[in-house]
């Protein structure tokens, strides 16, 4: 009985520690960092001007998606992509003040639903639908996947 107790006296707080560290861990690994506070006046304008306009077009992309209107997802999925702030409307010196600003994580994010933008527009010219529905899911998570880790500030309901 006696070893048995002083055995959960050990194990207890060894678990607690564990659990704090892998809970601590994931805490860290989706903190929230909103990223506009970082940018200059004019890469934030660049920034929020890149945000209507691929809000219009996810939009847009919806309605032609559920018509089945191929070759106007292409067009508006390749808008998308070319509308890249990280690579377009940018002279070198934003460039740099940019990546000065930013994390390297929004920037991988960024990186990654430009990619999913291309094969949208790539399985909308193929007239593939399934694709089209699976990579347009992939686009909307990808949205609210950088609001949730880079854009609390501006939209609050996910730092809960
Ligand atoms: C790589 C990160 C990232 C991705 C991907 C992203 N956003 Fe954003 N978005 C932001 C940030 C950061 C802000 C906050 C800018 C600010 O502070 O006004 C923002 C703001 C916005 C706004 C508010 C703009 C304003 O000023 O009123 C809209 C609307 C928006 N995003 C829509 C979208 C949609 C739709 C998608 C996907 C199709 C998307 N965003 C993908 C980072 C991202």
């Amino acid at each position: 009985m006696a070893e048995m107790y002083s055995r959960n006296r050990l194990t207890l707080p060894g678990f607690a520690v564990a659990a704090y560290v892998a809970l601590g861990g994931l805490a860290l690994a989706q903190a929230a960092e909103p990223v506009s506070p970082k940018l200059t006046p004019k890469l934030l304008d660049l920034l929020r001007k890149e945000m209507l306009s691929i809000n219009d077009a996810s939009q847009e992309i919806l309605a032609a998606l559920v018509t089945g209107d191929d070759a106007r997802v292409a067009e508006l999925a390749q808008q998308v992509h070319d509308s890249f702030i990280l690579r377009q409307s940018m002279t070198p010196e934003d460039k740099v003040d940019l990546m000065a600003a930013v994390p390297e994580g929004f920037v991988q994010q960024d990186r990654a639903f430009h990619e999913i933008s291309a094969a949208l527009a790539q399985a909308a010219r193929d007239g593939d639908r399934a694709r089209q529905q699976e990579q347009f899911s992939r686009m909307t998570e990808a949205c609210s996947a950088c609001h949730a880790q880079y854009a609390t500030d501006r939209f609050p309901d996910f730092a809960e």
